[in-house]
């Protein structure tokens, strides 16, 4: 099978387009056809040798990609939760072997039928940002309907998915962005909105009950003006889970008993959730470019501006 593998870490040259042998699924695997991936930062955080978090996971020769949306071709000995022939989304394998490639044989439980609405270019888009974005609101947020959530980064990838997935739980959504996309986020759904580069979110906001922050800066200053606008007992949430608190952020929550979380890891049991509000028309899925698995140096430096608005997605195989 055709698959963009890396033998060593660097730059976006060391992406080969090459023929890999085609993995066999385990009893507890189902072996996908993929038709798209997801283009997610962390692919070329891989690709350059990880973070402190990643590296222990990291082996060479070394298949890219966390986000498939395929057709089950075959499925282990121990699998009864999909048959052959189903189209399917999912993160498999994440930081194995992954989904810059024609097939995948990873656990069935990291899959979920695709979204009957989306082609599979959109579903690729959903899987890994839709679960960080599910679980910064819902499992370490613990978002209510009618709390107010402020969402930094909310153009981009996670932060389409959690602007939707706050307003389908009826919360109220303030967001940023550059001013570029500031109507793109009323159109998804965002109640007020905030351009990041000429306003400060502490002159503006106060008593807000969850800030969950998905942009990618790693920085901490960043981080106690994010706190500074949470109420007492309020909760913060940050997507980079590889830039540790430092001590002042640790005391700023603490003074004021702010919850503060890091999504790690995901928990795929909700994707059929998601699925479920995709087909529902709550949630859009929004793919800015779709470019061919051979053009994944592309897509990479793309995807490493940091401002995508919502997704890239390798098409790895036409759909016949
Ligand atoms: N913990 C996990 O499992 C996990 C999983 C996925 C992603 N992540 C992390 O989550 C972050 C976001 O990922 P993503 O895929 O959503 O990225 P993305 O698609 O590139 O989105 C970036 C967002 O941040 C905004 N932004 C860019 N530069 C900014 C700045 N200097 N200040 C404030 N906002 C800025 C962008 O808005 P404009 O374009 O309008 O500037 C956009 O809304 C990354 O750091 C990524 O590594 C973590």
């Amino acid at each position: 099978m055709k698959a963009i593998r890396i033998h060593e870490f660097g730059g976006t040259e060391v992406l080969k387009l090459e023929d890999a042998s085609m993995p066999v699924p385990a009893a507890d695997e189902i072996l996908v056809k993929i038709f798209a991936s997801g283009v997610n930062p962390v692919d070329a955080a891989i690709r350059q040798g990880g973070n402190d978090v990643l590296r222990p996971f990291l082996k060479l020769p070394l298949i890219l990609g966390c986000d498939a949306a395929g057709i089950v071709e075959a499925i282990g000995t121990e699998v009864t939760s999909f048959k052959k022939g189903d189209e399917v989304f999912g993160c498999p394998k994440f930081p194995g072997n992954g989904s810059y490639a024609e097939y995948v044989a990873a656990k069935a439980s990291q899959f979920a039928l695709k979204p009957e609405s989306l082609s599979f270019n959109e579903a690729a888009a959903v899987p890994l940002t839709a679960l960080v974005a599910w679980a910064g609101l819902f499992e370490l947020g613990n978002l209510q309907a009618g709390q107010r959530v402020l969402i930094q980064g909310a153009s981009g990838g996670v932060g389409t998915f959690a602007v939707q997935l706050a307003k389908a739980k009826s919360a109220s959504v303030i967001a940023t962005a550059s001013a570029g996309n500031l109507e793109f986020l009323r159109q998804i759904g965002a109640d007020e909105v905030i351009d990041y580069k000429t306003h400060q979110i502490e002159d503006l906001l106060h008593g807000i009950d969850l800030v969950f922050d998905a942009s990618p800066i790693r920085d901490n200053e960043h981080r106690l003006k994010s706190i500074s606008v949470i109420r007492d007992r309020g909760t913060y949430v940050s997507v980079n889970v590889d830039f540790p608190f430092d001590e002042k952020v640790a005391q700023a929550l603490a003074q004021r008993h702010i919850t503060g979380e890091m999504v790690a890891g995901q928990n795929h049991e909700h994707l059929a959730e998601i699925a479920a509000l995709i087909d529902e028309g709550k949630v859009k899925v929004f793919v800015s470019k779709v470019y061919p698995l051979a053009e994944a140096a592309q897509a990479q430096q793309e995807v490493a501006t940091f401002h995508v608005r919502g997704k890239i997605v390798l098409e790895v195989q036409k759909e016949k």
